[in-house]
């Protein structure tokens, strides 16, 4: 099929169909099953790849078909270069029959299949067959396969693919070895994008190809045919504006300022963004998705650091991440997550996207910026933990307190909290320690217990409230 289109332009999906399990970007865990699969002899006779579009069925459908019937594999890889390769990547192989079923999906057409099962391959180790978009198969036609898949004559292999996996019948699928294939991720379409315009002598920064895998989300034939677009329109440069007015996105960079504006309050510079992509009719949808995608990221980033293998991120994102996690407290990050996430819920019903998202991104700021109670809490007990002297004095100088009271401080704090916390907060050993040397400890075990009580206590607190007006802040109850 790819060799009818030699002589014209030949699409960059096209050209660059991976033929080695090596190639595939993403679905590591369908690549390496199969893999294992061909290196311990254990094939299975029915495969099923389940997934959306553009992301490696048919990919990788003939890759195992090439694979199983290869004279001269490399390892496990098909050669790509033996007659058996060649004639299953121009579709001419008299032992591998693909079959679209969305066109073929009658009896009649699989009537022949089941003839051809009888007879032995003519110059290959298998027949296989491969059935593209096998949900659109008749019910009649499943039927008439049934009894072949169940006890197929060891030549014989079979795989199904489907964007459509819910519409398969249980018996079918439960006959099948069954992968579902998964959308690629951004940094990793990003990598392929700027491998094959290396190869294709296209200008294109990071950023541009960022854009072009962002509007492809996930699937890799749509990044390469946007990018063949893009080309098509610029020639030998793409630019990241080209690709973003392409889907109506906003730039990495200004999502992240964007991001970085909440995190830090700067209600301005929010309210300027929003009337900015507005105004320029970004996608204000995809805007909140991947704003959401970002603050996700800056959890996961904290969390586990740079390396992490759930971080989806180019380079450049991570340097920005990296910034930016230092910020804020993944405590408010995750209230900020829970505003989005409702955000882009509700965007589907409000009136007025505009104000909504300008509203809901101001709150957003709100909880990044304003110290949980248990952040409070923690940092009260970090600096009673850290005992006497100095650091006493720093909690009532924020406290407002004079430097004689600042002396007795610690037996102050100690009394407070024993007196304000509620019953059985303190351990049997905090309140037999007469001197109170405990309470911080019986403190720590306390913290999780919050009751409504408490935490009214803990908000009308006269000292928190002052150490936290010193430090520009205040005491919200944001729960
Ligand atoms: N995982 C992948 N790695 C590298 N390239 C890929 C991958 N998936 C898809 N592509 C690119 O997209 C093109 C189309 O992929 P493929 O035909 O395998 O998609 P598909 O999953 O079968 O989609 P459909 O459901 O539309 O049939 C390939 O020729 C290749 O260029
Ligand atoms: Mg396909
Ligand atoms: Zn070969």
């Amino acid at each position: 099929m790819e060799g009818n289109e030699q002589t014209a332009h030949v699409a960059l999906p096209l050209k660059y169909r991976p033929m080695t399990f090596e190639d595939v970007v993403g679905q590591e865990h369908v690549t390496r099953t199969l893999r294992n699969a061909l290196e311990s002899g254990r094939v299975a006779n029915v495969y099923l790849f389940i997934g959306p579009r553009g992301i490696g069925k048919t990919t990788l459908s003939r890759i195992f078909a090439k694979a199983l019937n290869c004279t001269s594999p490399k390892g496990v890889e098909p050669c790509g270069e033996c007659e058996n390769c060649v004639q299953i990547a121009t579709g001419r192989s008299i032992d591998v029959v693909e079959l679209d079923a969305a066109s073929h999906n009658k009896v009649e057409d699989v009537r022949p299949i089941i003839e051809a099962v009888q007879f032995k391959p003519a110059s290959s180790k298998y027949k296989i067959f491969i059935i593209d978009e096998c949900h659109m198969l008749s019910n009649a036609a499943w039927n008439a396969l049934l009894k072949t898949l169940e006890e197929p004559p060891p030549y014989v292999k079979f795989i199904f693919a489907t964007t459509e996996g819910d519409k398969m019948l249980a018996t079918i699928v439960s006959r099948c070895q069954r992968f579902d294939l998964r959308r690629i991720q951004t940094h990793q379409i990003v990598s392929r994008l700027s491998y094959i315009c290396g190869k294709e002598k296209i200008k294109a920064s990071d950023d541009a190809l960022l854009a072009i895998a962002r509007g492809a989300e996930g699937g890799m034939r749509d990044a390469l045919s946007s990018l063949d677009q893009l080309i098509a329109f610029k020639g030998g440069e793409v630019t990241e504006e080209d690709a973003l007015s392409v889907f109506g996105l906003v730039s990495r960079g200004e999502l992240e300022a964007l991001a970085g504006a909440i995190l830090t309050g700067d209600a301005a510079t929010i309210l300027q963004a929003v009337d900015r992509f507005d105004s320029a009719g970004k996608n204000m949808r995809r805007l909140s998705a991947e704003l959401m995608a970002h603050f996700r990221n800056l959890i996961v980033f904290q969390t586990l650091g740079a390396k992490a293998s759930g971080l989806e991120a180019t380079p450049d994102q991570v340097k920005t991440l990296s910034e930016q996690a230092k910020l804020c407290p993944s405590a408010r990050i995750f209230k900020v997550t829970d505003l989005l996430a409702d955000m882009e819920d509700k965007l589907r019903y409000v009136l007025s996207v505009r104000t909504f998202i300008e509203m809901t991104l101001l709150k957003a700021s709100r909880v990044a910026t304003v110290a949980t109670i248990e952040e409070l809490l923690k940092a009260v007990r970090e600096l009673k933990a850290s005992g006497g002297g100095s650091e006493t004095k720093g909690l009532n100088d924020l406290n407002g307190s004079s430097g004689a009271e600042a002396s007795n401080a610690p037996k102050d704090s100690n009394g407070t909290e024993g007196s304000n916390a509620p019953n059985g907060l303190k351990g049997p050993k905090g309140s037999a320690d007469p001197k109170g040397s405990e309470a911080p400890k019986a403190a720590e075990q306390a913290a999780p217990a919050l009751t409504s009580a408490r935490r009214r206590e803990i908000l009308d607190d006269p000292k928190l409230n002052g150490l936290l007006s010193t430090l520009g802040g205040q005491v919200v109850d944001i729960k």
